[in-house]
């Protein structure tokens, strides 16, 4: 056995082997991200979320394609914006967006982030902790390069559901797309914030449709897979979440129509005590 220090770390943070599903998902599904799902962030609650903060310092982590680095670079004062991403194939799709050109784009983990402790005003992340293996230790990473008194902004699909029905759903989630991990519920974001001396601020809850056909598209599923996802989801739709907020099946004249996808924003500040 090899002692360098990736296998190292692979042996006990149990987070390399997600890490790879997901660079191999990404690198596949790159430019289709960014003409469809990358265009579907909600920018404008974004900026609301952010402009009022007049940062310089922001860092957009797992940023994908940019979408939400761009936000920021056209936002911030005098901003310098750096986004963080495991897939080289995303960031070169960032790369070929004009939008993006100010913002510095680094192939790094988002478990690892290259940067010293309280670097920046801003720390983001959108739409991507739910393809992280160990969550906590990624919003923990977050925390250390924000500055004291800097925000922190998560956004992400939540989970309404528990138990058996939410292992299932999961499991659904990771065939249609095997870089997926896990959906938290709004409390566990909440809470991972707060693990980490992060006061929430902010908090704003949206909603859309998905028509089933998009969604499958978007995680790659192929025809097969697509026959099972769809014949697997119907139960689900039959589900009761106790009213709790997060993504639901839709059903319509008994068939699957999609789903209404449920994401949590939450703005947090970095306590002065750390
Ligand atoms: C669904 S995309 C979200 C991209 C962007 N934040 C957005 O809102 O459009 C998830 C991104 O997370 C990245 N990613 C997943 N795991 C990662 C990790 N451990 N470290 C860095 N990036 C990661 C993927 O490469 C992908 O670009």
């Amino acid at each position: 056995m090899n002692i360098d220090g990736a296998e190292v770390r692979q042996t006990t943070d149990g987070y390399r082997a997600q890490v790879s599903r997901n660079q191999l998902r990404f690198a596949t599904i790159a430019e289709s991200y960014a003409g469809g799902q990358a265009r579907r962030l909600d920018v404008e609650l974004l900026a609301e979320l952010i402009r009022p903060l007049e940062f310089e310092r922001a860092l957009d982590v797992a940023t994908g394609t940019a979408a939400a680095a761009a936000v920021a670079a056209k936002v911030g004062v005098r901003p310098k914006i750096i986004g963080v991403d495991s897939s080289a194939q995303m960031l070169a799709q960032a790369r070929a967006n004009g939008e993006v050109d100010s913002v510095q784009l680094v192939v790094a983990l988002v478990e690892e982030l290259p940067f010293a402790d309280g670097t920046f005003d801003l720390v983001m992340c959108t739409r991507a902790l739910h393809h992280v293996r160990r969550p906590e230790i990624v919003v923990a990473e977050m925390a250390r390069v924000v500055r004291p008194g800097g925000h922190v902004v998560i956004a992400d699909n939540v989970t309404g559901l528990s138990g058996a029905a939410h292992e299932q759903f999961e499991q659904i989630q990771r065939v249609r797309d095997p870089g997926h991990a896990t959906t938290q519920t709004e409390q566990q974001l909440l809470d991972l914030l707060r693990d980490n001396s992060l006061d929430v601020v902010e908090g704003h809850r949206t909603t859309s449709f998905r028509p089933l056909d998009e969604w499958l598209h978007d995680g790659g599923a192929g025809p097969a897979e697509s026959a099972e996802i769809r014949r697997q989801l119907l139960p689900l739709g039959h589900i009761d979440d106790d009213g709790n907020f997060g993504t639901s099946v839709v059903l319509r004249e008994g068939e699957v129509a999609g789903l209404q996808q449920a994401m949590s924003w939450i703005k947090a500040q970095r306590s002065d005590a750390i």
